[in-house]
């Protein structure tokens, strides 16, 4: 079957088409098309997001990128003429109602476009944003109401999870990708701007949370340690280069030392809003800041981070006793992580799964691939009624 994806829950407008075939326990995804128009550059001024700002922004780039994307996975059927019934007009003036620009391109669209031979549509649900959401979630209710298909509300954290199942091709000429085998149970650790979680996964679309940050998510920590050493916004990629810059020089200054916060809880929580503070406090005391001390405050900083997400884990899978673990979401692509995580997985003789550089950040091909298992499991969910949920858990 083929499927739309659409994604909005915080910064990045994002459109997939795939197509699926092989159920729940066989998936086999075929990439037609992949769009991630991301307004980190717009946001970069303020430091962060803005909810409003970036509901805007979607509202103003949704019609646009699902044309390319259309254009991308040959359904291009542009600049044909149609005659829309007059209720259909009615019922998306509705939808759309608090999306005055989405609702203009949306009909000034609509027209020109034959039907593409899309049977289902996957949408993010939240977490996120929710006046973000909700842009994505009405466009895809527009879209379900005038081509009478049924629209999956998909969990984000569920998507990023199951963005590694999207592998290499080994022939590049050969759509369908190639689809890793996940030994069941797993575990996945879910490193996100909004999100820090250890999930069980019993099966594909069966979670249980065992571990979660008590406060701040490690990519939050990334952004905001960014902020306080005035390196720009998205923080994480800026640390992740310094410190790959001190690794690289093999010089340490030992007394820059942060703690580990929680390393030696029992439980399988975190909390990374004191390492941000340890950090500011840091800083107010050798300021001024010079390169290399910024290098080095990086470095140490993300070493911290690296040695309570990875003591955690190690921590969860002993307890459990799992053999595949993933590690997704946005600060997934760090590569200090994914170097001890690597060495950890290989010594412990555990599998480990990570999504590919393209899909470790937001992405509307996560979410089409996670409306194909939820889909594929119950299609009960699928109605055209739900709400954006701004905490929607797993
Ligand atoms: O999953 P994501 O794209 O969006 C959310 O759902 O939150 O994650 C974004 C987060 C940001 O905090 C960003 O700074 C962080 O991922 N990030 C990184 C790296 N690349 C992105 N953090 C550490 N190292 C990186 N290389
Ligand atoms: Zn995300």
């Amino acid at each position: 079957m083929i499927i739309l994806g659409i994604e909005t829950s915080c910064d990045e407008t994002a459109l997939s088409i795939i197509e699926a075939e092989g159920g729940v326990r066989s998936p086999v995804f075929k990439v037609l098309g992949n769009i991630i128009l991301s307004q980190a550059k717009l946001h970069e001024q303020y430091g962060g997001v803005f909810p409003n700002l970036a509901r805007r922004e979607h509202a103003k780039n949704l019609v646009p990128v699902f044309k390319k994307v259309l254009e991308e996975s040959i359904f291009g059927m542009i600049n044909v003429k149609n005659q829309i019934p007059n209720e259909k007009i009615e019922g998306i003036k509705t939808i759309l109602e608090k999306e005055p620009e989405l609702l203009k391109q949306f009909l000034e669209l609509i027209p020109t476009l034959e039907k593409p031979p899309i049977d289902l549509i996957a949408v993010t649900q939240g977490p996120g944003l929710e006046p973000a959401l909700w842009v994505g979630i009405s466009f895809a209710k527009a879209l379900g109401h005038i081509w009478n298909i049924p629209i999956v509300p998909v969990n984000h954290m569920e998507g990023h999870i199951v963005s590694i199942l999207l592998d290499r091709n080994e022939n590049p000429n050969d759509k369908f990708q190639m689809t890793k085998t996940i030994e069941f149970p797993a575990l996945a650790l879910l490193v996100s701007g909004g999100h820090t979680e250890l999930i069980l996964i019993k099966a594909w679309g069966s979670y249980e949370k065992i571990g979660e940050t008590k406060d701040d998510a490690v990519g939050e920590a990334f952004d905001k340690v960014a902020r306080i050493l005035e390196l720009p916004y998205p923080g994480g990629p800026e640390i992740s280069r310094l410190a790959e810059n001190s690794r690289n020089l093999k010089l340490k200054a030992k007394s820059l030392s942060l703690p580990r916060p929680m390393i030696h809880s029992k439980d399988l929580d975190f909390s990374f809003s004191g390492l941000k503070t340890a950090v500011l406090y840091m800083v107010e005391k050798i300021k001024p800041l010079t390169e290399e001390t910024k290098r080095e405050i990086a470095r140490e900083f993300e070493d911290a981070v690296g040695d309570v997400l990875l003591s955690k884990t190690k921590k969860a899978i002993e307890k459990i006793g799992v053999k595949h673990l993933i590690i997704a979401g946005g600060v997934s692509a760090n590569k200090h992580l994914q170097e001890i995580f690597g060495e950890y997985s290989q010594d412990a003789g555990i599998t480990l799964h990570l999504p590919l550089p393209i899909l470790t950040g937001d992405n509307a091909l996560m979410i089409a691939i996670a409306g194909y298992i939820e889909h594929s499991i119950d299609k009960s969910k699928e109605n055209d009624s739900f709400k954006a949920s701004g905490n929607l858990s797993l």
